[in-house]
């Protein structure tokens, strides 16, 4: 028993304090928001995680409260009882959800004093984030931080419930372990017992969750921290969860079929918002045909047009050179932004130039027709036939751009996710999903000279497509589906293969043979000799998703003790040197001196 609090007990928490305690006597304990002296009476907004309330101190109730009062500062703990009162007319705060009532106190306790805080815990307040990283336990008592990780329990809370009710079973696999096929670089972490070798932590349970299916669980779930060594993004971090699944006896339809189930669950729970199932799916041919990239942002239309045949016998010979060797001209219709400025449309070009694209040629859609540095090189009847590919209006913009297939779809793709943000067309409470389905099985790795697996070895191809991976493996499609949300790729997975010659087949495409896979995956190979049952899965970025559901900015708001962009933790400092002495036990010698 803390002999501070003695016999106080807190009755209510602080933003709980409603009109319906009018009258009653109660207790809450929390941090001093602020203090008001106003002459005789001083008013103190007392927080805690529910919210604020006002407690109200006079003198003339209670001098030795009202003294204490006079000593407390900003973030002191203290604990108030008192009756609470409706505010005196004109002092309603209709901003505050206890802003109808006031608590007028009786006693005060001070249980703590605090240091003046580095930045005020308001909502208000803008705080530099390597400022907020440091002292993390400050960042996260103020409302904002405080919400995002309230909303995220109750996601956590929705997705076992949901899941057990649909029979999936929670099972935890190793974090020290072997290296996984997700294909980011590992975290490793070296073993005394076993000098000289190493653990590498998790990319994913991928390979446990298959070994579960073959004995027998059916269907496995688990809320899962994962780590992959890579170049960190708004949306990635090096530790981050998955909510993973993995079910036996199902094809891709099942699974989208249960996880949409889900999706919809954890969206009425967290915002009461009703999202209409099924949802749309694309396939990937489709989505980067019309989109250009396999994570399109459904929230507006603004397609991408194909006009590769239509200019490939025009005067312009930037187009019609890439359309005669085998690349893609195609072009997309910002409607209504013709009035762009010259700098704006360079902004534009430079964006694509991110993306590997050559140019990016614009044309303004006026009473006269076509002003563009390229009208010049099309006849009337070309400019009629563009025009009415691309819908143009008076007003519109046009924009083109040629390239080999993979940069005119990724740089004009991104292009109109650039200028769906720029033209407010991506509003943050409107939720698009969409399943993309059918990737290709293999992408070829020029640097390596060889196929590599887009999902991970051991994802199934499509039944038909089985007879291409001795003809033209490269146009193999797999069982495999990403869930995309507002264009932002929030889960995926796909049907495994449980045929040890299809595996094997597999792998010799890959290019690894049969000692590397034996070394690498030799257990789950084995696994597979005992009867494996038909199963696939998906895993869904459980922080990604609370990015979406919170409207955050940056992934490390919904993380309680995030990383920086470096991979750094501004409030552990890790990572950090060691002793000689752990390097020593661990048969480790550093090439480079540490600093
Ligand atoms: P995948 O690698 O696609 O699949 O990962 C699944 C989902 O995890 C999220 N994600 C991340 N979130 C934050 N930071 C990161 N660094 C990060 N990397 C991935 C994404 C992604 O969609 N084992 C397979 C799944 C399966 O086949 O069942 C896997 O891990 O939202
Ligand atoms: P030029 O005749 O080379 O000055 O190019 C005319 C316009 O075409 C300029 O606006 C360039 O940005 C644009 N352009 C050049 N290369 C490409 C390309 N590969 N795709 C689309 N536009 C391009």
């Amino acid at each position: 028993m803390n002999d501070k609090l003695g016999n106080w007990k807190r009755t209510h928490r602080c933003g709980d304090v409603t009109a319906e305690q009018v009258g009653q006597d109660i207790c809450v304990m929390g941090w001093v928001q602020r203090r008001r002296d106003h002459g005789g009476l001083i008013f103190i907004d007392l927080r805690d995680r529910e919210g604020v309330v006002q407690l109200a101190l006079d003198p003339d109730r209670d001098l030795a409260s009202h003294k204490k009062a006079e000593q407390v500062r900003t973030e002191f703990v203290i604990a108030a009882r008192g009756k609470v009162s409706p505010r005196p007319d004109g002092t309603v705060n209709p901003k505050m959800k206890t802003g109808e009532v006031e608590i007028e106190i009786s006693e005060l306790l001070i249980l703590n004093r605090s240091e003046t805080p580095p930045f005020m815990l308001d909502e208000y307040t803008e705080v530099a984030e390597s400022i907020r990283l440091k002292y993390r336990y400050l960042d996260l008592r103020r409302p904002a931080l405080q919400n995002n990780l309230l909303m995220r329990h109750l996601v956590a809370k929705t997705v076992r419930n949901y899941l057990d009710g649909q029979g999936f079973i929670e099972i935890e696999t190793p974090i020290l372990t072997k290296s996984t096929p997700e294909g980011a670089r590992d975290y490793l972490v070296p073993s005394r017992v076993n000098t000289g070798s190493f653990y590498a932590l998790p990319q994913s349970p991928q390979l446990f969750k298959q070994l579960l299916m073959v004995s027998g669980f059916d269907r496995y779930f688990q809320i899962v921290r994962c780590f992959r060594d890579e170049d960190l993004r708004a949306d990635r971090q090096p530790e981050f969860t998955q909510i993973d699944c993995e079910l036996s006896f199902v094809n891709s339809d099942d699974v989208m079929g249960v996880m949409e189930g889900l999706i919809a669950q954890i969206f009425t729970a967290a915002l009461g918002v009703n999202i209409s199932l099924p949802m749309p799916r694309l396939t990937y041919a489709e989505a980067l045909d019309r989109f250009g990239v396999d994570n399109p942002d459904l929230r507006f239309s603004m397609e991408l047009i194909d006009i590769t045949q239509q200019v490939a016998g025009s005067a312009f010979k930037v187009f019609a050179d890439v359309a005669a060797n085998k690349g893609l001209v195609k072009a997309l219709n910002a409607k209504g932004c013709a009035a762009f400025s010259r700098k704006e449309l360079d902004d534009l070009t430079d964006f694509v130039k991110i993306y590997g694209a050559k140019g990016l040629a614009w044309v303004k859609i006026t009473e006269n027709g076509w002003q563009s540095p390229i009208a010049k090189f099309f006849t009337e009847d070309e400019l009629s036939a563009l025009n009415k590919s691309l819908d143009a209006e008076v007003g519109d913009l046009l924009m083109f751009m040629a390239d080999c297939p993979s940069v005119a779809n990724e740089a004009l793709g991104r292009l109109r996710g650039h200028l769906g943000h720029k033209l407010g067309l991506t509003k943050k409470d409107e939720y698009q999903f969409v399943w993309v389905t059918d990737f290709p099985l293999l992408e070829w790795d020029g640097e390596e000279r060889r196929h590599v697996a887009v999902h991970h070895p051991f994802t199934s191809p499509l039944e038909e497509d089985i007879p291409l991976l001795d003809t033209d493996p490269g146009q193999a499609r797999a069982q495999a589906y990403d869930l995309v949300l507002n264009g932002s790729e929030i889960g995926g997975g796909s049907i495994r293969i449980h045929d040890k010659t299809v595996q094997s087949r597999m792998f010799s495409l890959l290019g690894i043979g049969e000692e590397e896979a034996r070394e690498k995956f030799g257990f789950l190979l084995d696994a597979l000799d005992f009867g494996a049952p038909p199963h696939g899965g998906i895993a869904f970025g459980l922080d990604r998703i609370m990015m979406i559901l919170t409207g955050a900015d940056s992934i490390r708001d919904v993380i309680a003790f995030p990383k920086t962009q470096k991979a750094t933790c501004l409030l552990s400092d890790a990572p950090n040197v060691v002793a000689d002495k752990q390097l020593q036990e661990l048969g480790i010698r550093l090439r480079a001196k540490q600093k």
